[in-house]
């Protein structure tokens, strides 16, 4: 909200994540007459948000617990960083991953900062620097240290938990998180605060996450792309949130996209991606002739006027302005809708719906005027993929 913030959505941050290759990975549970997971080829960038998603028992949590080897893969190979670890000692490789399960998965005899201090344990850190990393870690998660450390996980609320079940998954700095519907368990508002606190956590740290949900609207908002999974984890489509709801592949993905498609790339899209107009402004005090003028000799209907800092106050038909007298007023409409170029094409269209406008004032740095979106601009990014010729 504040108007000194840069127009960089994202710093980039200091990857420091690691590749992971699924080759040719298989797993066949005895007694199972097909594979769970059947041959997935994945190809993981570091220090990207790979969400997984697909139906109940199509294999997201064999394919998960395959990358750290919890659950050893039947066949194919498995590379961090350009290293074949399928054979490599599997305690030894989970020192490196960390791994966050439903409900946090903490110990209930432990207090926090056991439960979080765990893997550095370990790794023979010494108590010191333990006991530092803890309380940096809790911090990170939002958690005050003097104030949780010393509680046993049944004297926090679900959604603490969880952030003491990510702050032990990146307590020996991993270069890979691995993360089963971490988020599952909690209420949508602490959801969505956890959400936004691994976003945060995310754009300082780089890491390489994959994570399984069963929320879609979550590996929108998470995801940096999105694998959506059939029985025996078959990719069905593996694409950036925005390519999977403009184009899904087929009726598999539409079904499961659902039916607030377009509504989510109104979420997706913020109104500084989207072309904007100009239209014809004025600054309070001048000539309305002058004004009437300019807006007639390029075509517009409406003159938006700014003030001396060049924030818009208000904006009037031709006709309005004509007749309210030879200089413009500096008057300032309250109702007038106003949007920041941060702000999402849903935002949008809620404050153009609420103002009774089909169109919305965006204002930049400062709160100076930067164009105006119309509900026409806005409608044209809701088409859902389908229409766009996507099927067949
Ligand atoms: N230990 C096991 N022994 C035998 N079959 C298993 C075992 N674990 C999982 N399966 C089977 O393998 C398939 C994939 O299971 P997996 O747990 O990976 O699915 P999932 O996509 O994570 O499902 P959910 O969304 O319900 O968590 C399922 O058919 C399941 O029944
Ligand atoms: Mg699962």
């Amino acid at each position: 909200m504040s108007d000194t913030e840069t127009t960089t959505a994202t710093a980039t941050p200091g990857t420091t994540g690691a590749s992971i290759q699924l080759q040719q990975v298989t797993k066949e549970y005895a007694g199972q007459a097909q594979p769970a997971v059947d041959h997935i080829d994945l190809d993981i960038k570091a220090g990207e948000i790979l969400m997984l998603v697909g139906p109940s028992g199509c294999g997201k949590t064999t394919t998960l617990k395959m990358i750290n080897r919890l659950i050893e893969p039947t066949s194919g190979r498995i590379v961090l960083d350009g290293e074949d670890v399928t054979n490599q000692d599997a305690d030894q490789l989970r020192r490196h991953i960390g791994y966050v399960i439903q409900a946090g998965g903490l110990f209930p005899h432990m207090t926090v900062a056991a439960n979080v201090g765990l893997v550095p344990g370990m790794l023979k850190w010494d108590k010191q620097r333990i006991a530092e990393r803890t309380d940096e870690l809790l911090e990170l998660v939002g958690l005050e240290p003097g104030q949780y450390r010393d509680r046993y996980p049944r004297e926090l609320s679900g959604g603490q938990q969880q952030r003491v079940g990510v702050a032990r998954a990146l307590a020996a700095d991993p270069p890979v998180l691995l993360m089963d519907e971490p988020f599952g368990a909690v209420d949508p508002i602490t959801r969505q605060r956890l959400q936004d606190e691994l976003l945060n956590i995310q754009e300082e740290l780089g890491k390489t996450i994959v994570m399984v949900t069963h929320d879609f609207d979550e590996a929108v908002k998470l995801g940096d792309r999105i694998a959506i999974l059939d029985v025996g984890a078959r990719i069905v489509q593996l694409d950036t949130p925005e390519e999977l709801l403009q184009n899904p592949a087929d009726d598999f993905v539409v079904d499961f996209i659902g039916k607030g498609a377009a509504l989510k790339t109104l979420d997706l899209t913020r109104v500084s991606d989207v072309p904007l107009r100009t239209g014809t402004t004025a600054r309070a005090s001048t000539s309305t002739a002058d004004a009437v003028a300019a807006a007639r000799a390029a075509g517009d209907t409406y003159v938006v006027v700014l003030d001396q800092r060049d924030r818009p106050l208000r904006w009037h038909r031709i006709e309005e302005l004509e007749a309210a007298g030879e200089t413009i007023g500096s008057r300032a409409d309250e109702d007038l809708p106003t949007l920041s170029r941060r702000s999402t094409l849903n935002e949008a269209l809620d404050t153009m719906l609420t103002a009774s406008q089909n169109g919305v004032i965006v204002t930049g740095r400062r709160d100076a005027y930067v164009g105006f979106l119309t509900i026409d601009t806005v409608m044209s990014f809701m088409s859902p993929g389908d229409e766009a010729g996507a099927g067949s």
